[in-house]
């Protein structure tokens, strides 16, 4: 989960980064008032969820509230990058020296953490590393010892960062490795780090991701950290079942269990829509270990919502659960679903106790699922239906 600027500031400010005042508004009027209690030179800032957003006018400073409001009608409403800006930050003005980048993330071609930073900030690090690859530090980061003091020397030296200021922004750099570590994070950004005019360095920009596997059982409080409004309402309809489920764009729904089967379930389905006027898998869906009915049916019920979808594939293979099990699920979800379930189901059912749970869907003989021998003849026939 990407932060927003305004949550990775409050995030940096807790662990004693140092930040500028920052006040959310979602009005002009807002932003004016926020403009006069943080008082002096302020800049507006557009809160989406992307990079660049001072090139694309999202970022415009302001000297009075008068001009912040002028501002912020704007930046409102302004598309950056197919974003729509909802809320802005009204962040107190920096007097900038310099600007810097640094940042810590998990580097997963080299199953370690990899720490970036450059004394050439502000400018985005995709073309920084471009155009001038030698003037952006990379630093290998142990996850068993992380940025020390000493680690964070490094770094800064090795940013080609001049004497003076390698114990201050070394001291940043171990506070924002207590942002990474301690939120669990994969990624944490500052670009750019300033050194002001009065000779402090400040984070004056931050971009945080959050690694959703730990927030449910280490950090319940990142719940508050979601944003409900842009997530797709699919997806979070599936969540609240705990499935795992992600939207694609294609039209035939697939349904399995175990990630791997799942994936390769979206391969096989994507390869037979070739024959078939190119139809492609809508989701991901893993319904895990326990296919009950009531899984089955959460699982059909997410899937059959979406109005892409013109068939479902439910591919099962019977291991500690198993296929009778599987199928008295199915022909549970349809009782379920009654006159909701309109689409055809292609059900393909291997391994553990197939002839048993074959059976059971042959005899119950609904309209709409035909039964598959294998893998690669239901996604066909999936594929088939969905294009039909
Ligand atoms: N609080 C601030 N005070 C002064 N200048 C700022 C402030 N915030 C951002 N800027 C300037 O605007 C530029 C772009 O802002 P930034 O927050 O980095 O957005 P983005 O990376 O999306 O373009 C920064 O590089 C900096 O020069
Ligand atoms: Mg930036």
């Amino acid at each position: 989960m990407d932060l927003y600027e305004y949550q990775a500031r409050d995030v940096f400010e807790k662990y004693g980064v140092p930040v500028l005042a920052g006040i959310v508004a979602d009005t002009p009027e807002e932003v004016k008032a926020a403009a006069e209690k943080i008082g002096g030179v302020v800049v507006v800032k557009a809160q989406v969820k992307t990079g660049g957003r001072g090139k694309a006018g999202g970022v415009k400073v302001a000297k009075t509230p008068d001009e912040a409001y002028e501002a912020a009608k704007a930046i409102l409403g302004l598309d950056i990058k197919g974003h729509i800006v909802k809320r802005v930050m009204v962040a107190q003005g920096a007097a900038i020296a310099e600007e810097f980048y640094f940042s810590v993330l998990l580097d997963r071609a080299n199953r370690s953490y990899l720490s970036l930073c450059s004394v050439e900030g502000g400018m985005e690090i995709e073309i920084l590393a471009v155009e001038k690859p030698e003037a952006l530090a990379r630093v290998d980061v142990n996850p068993l010892t992380g940025i020390d003091k000493d680690k964070a020397v490094e770094i800064a030296r090795a940013a080609n960062f001049p004497e003076e200021l390698i114990e201050k922004v070394s001291d940043v750099f171990v506070k924002l490795y207590e942002v990474y570590k301690g939120e669990d994070a994969t990624l944490v950004e500052v670009n750019p780090l300033v050194l002001t005019e009065a000779g402090d360095i400040v984070a004056l920009d931050g971009k945080v991701t959050l690694d959703e596997n730990a927030s449910e059982i280490r950090h319940p409080e990142h719940a508050a950290l979601e944003d409900k409004d842009a997530a797709d309402p699919l997806e979070a309809k599936a969540k609240a079942s705990g499935l795992n489920y992600v939207k694609l764009d294609g039209q035939v729904g697939i349904i399995g269990n175990g990630a791997g089967l799942v994936m390769s379930t979206l391969d096989v389905v994507a390869y037979a829509g070739e024959n078939h006027n190119g139809v492609k898998p809508a989701n991901f869906l893993d319904i895990g270990g326990g296919a009950s009915a009531a899984v089955m049916a959460a699982g059909l019920d997410v899937i059959l919502g979406d109005p892409q979808v013109k068939s479902v594939f439910v591919n099962v293979f019977g291991g500690i659960t198993a296929c009778d099990a599987v199928a008295n699920g199915i022909k549970g979800a349809l009782e379920t679903l009654g006159d909701t379930a309109s689409k055809p189901l292609v059900v393909r059912l291997d391994g553990n106790r197939v002839d048993e749970g074959r059976a059971i869907l042959a005899e119950y003989a609904h309209p709409l699922v035909t039964l598959a021998a294998t893998m690669d003849e239901g996604a066909d026939k999936a594929a088939e239906l969905a294009n039909a």
